[in-house]
């Protein structure tokens, strides 16, 4: 049998491999929800503009209605043969209602159906990711309140290189995520205009109204070029750009915790919730969950590469190289979304281990920057000649297996005989990390203040 949507012109139905390979709904079934919205939108307009009649419009209506509640409670019959969601959904109508069924499809085309239908998934996917990236900021700024004066070493090169406070670390992490937000709301802007009514490529004749059915599926208006309505998958490209930077930024994150909660460096302990044991080494506790975390990355910044090769030199119009843009799509947002919630749960769990972090914090000699300081404040020496005098020291402290603040007044008089007593004010790292009151430095009053700040801030935003 030829196919019953578009077969008028053919006699002979598709070969087993065509069907395989055009086929779209075992994945696009995804998008049953916006197809009957967009579906219902399209008939009010149409009814409303005296394209079809109010008593059509209604039975359409009705018949959706009926096919959402179907699929919802699994009693819907998805056939492969009518290739996709549209057409399962609109054959299921004519079952349903017969002859006004086929008065839906008048002045659309499955081009702008399914830039519509698909611009509605990402766009709520791109809301929950939203939200999603907020909440996290609000256990983060929690957690940087809690333990805003807790020390830690600070890393470059992942050396210990001056300490810093949990808090400040934790809030880095806020700031990442302020700009993630920032790129997901502004590709929210862009993607918010509607495609439906641009039909094949071309428009249509019928006098339709686009802004109402733009109005009635929640964008800003409609799209103002009928041709680039049903060529763009920008709106995916862009979710799925932020998305990878975001899932980018997890994986640094994911690695971090990884690194912290390792026996050796034992600065965090995860909660039960996160962690799994070994089947053969009874003493492990593993981070898989942040592990998992770590390598979504993989799998999100995969799929914008796949859409960018898709896309890449189609000509104008819509090409069924197109369908191939919605399972990575699909499938990259919806691992972001369980990469954020798992995060969220993790961090709400995570506790710094504050001893371990503090001699961590101290070793390393972490606070020869401190020393250099001191010796450019108390002695006026030029902050080269501090930085050798200092060099000398360390070198001292290493001979001798000691920290910087353990070598004696002599020891460092015999480096230069002008530095004091007053000198080991500054070699503790508490002391350190409190001098660090530059703005956006690491001391414990500027962390509860950018805390502070972002309480509000969030509070606002989550209104
Ligand atoms: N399943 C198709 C897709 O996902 C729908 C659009 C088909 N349009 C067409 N002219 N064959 O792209």
């Amino acid at each position: 049998m030829s196919n019953q949507m578009w077969g008028g012109r053919f006699s002979e139905g598709p070969d087993a491999l065509m069907e395989e390979i055009n086929a779209s709904i075992e994945f696009d079934k995804k998008l049953y929800r916006q197809d009957i919205e967009g579906s219902k939108a399209h008939v009010t307009m149409l009814a409303e503009q005296g394209i079809v009649t109010e008593a059509d419009a209604a039975e359409i209506k009705n018949g959706l209605d009926k096919i959402a509640s179907e699929i919802e409670d699994g009693s819907f019959t998805f056939s492969r043969s009518l290739e996709d969601i549209h057409m399962n959904v609109e054959a299921r109508l004519r079952e349903l209602i017969g002859t006004p069924a086929g008065r839906l499809h008048t002045a659309r085309s499955r081009n702008d159906q399914v830039a519509t239908d698909f611009r509605l998934w990402v766009r709520d996917a791109v809301d929950t990711i939203e939200g999603q990236l907020r909440e996290l900021q609000t256990i983060l700024v929690e957690k940087a309140l809690a333990h805003a004066s807790v020390v830690m070493p600070g890393f470059t090169h992942l050396q210990s290189a001056q300490p810093v406070t949990f808090g400040h670390h934790m809030l880095a992490y806020v700031e990442m995520l302020a700009r993630d937000r920032g790129r997901f709301q502004d590709a929210r802007k862009r993607m918010n205009e509607c495609p439906l009514g641009a039909a094949a490529l071309a428009g249509t004749s019928f006098p339709i109204d686009r802004h109402r059915t733009a109005g009635l599926l929640g964008f800003d208006g409609p799209t103002a070029n009928s041709l680039d309505s049903v060529a763009d998958r920008d709106f995916a490209l862009e979710a799925l750009a932020a998305a990878s930077i975001s899932a980018l930024h997890m994986s640094r994150f994911a690695e971090e915790i990884v690194i912290w909660c390792s026996a050796q460096f034992n600065f965090v302990t995860l909660s039960d919730r996160f962690t799994t044991g070994s089947s053969i080494m009874p003493q492990k506790r593993n981070p898989d969950a942040a592990e998992l975390v770590r390598a979504k990355i993989g799998r999100i910044l995969g799929a914008f590469n796949a859409l960018s090769v898709v896309m890449k030199g189609l000509p104008m119009t819509y090409s069924k190289d197109m369908q191939e843009d919605k399972e990575q799509t699909f499938d990259a947002l919806e691992n972001f979304m369980v990469t954020l919630a798992v995060m969220t749960g993790m961090v709400a769990d995570l506790e710094p281990n504050v001893k371990v972090l503090k001699k961590a914090a101290g070793s390393g000699y972490s606070t020869a920057t401190d020393l250099a300081d001191w010796l450019v404040r108390a002695l006026n020496m030029p902050f080269r000649d501090a930085h050798h005098v200092t060099g000398r020291a360390v070198a001292l402290a290493s001979e001798r297996s000691v920290e910087l603040h353990k070598l004696s007044l002599e020891d460092l008089q015999s480096i230069d005989d002008r530095i004091t007593q007053d000198v080991f004010t500054v070699l503790s790292v508490d002391k350190s990390v409190r001098s660090r009151l530059s703005y956006g430095g690491t001391s414990p009053v500027n962390v509860r203040k950018q805390a502070k700040r972002w309480q509000s801030r969030l509070a606002r935003e989550a209104k």
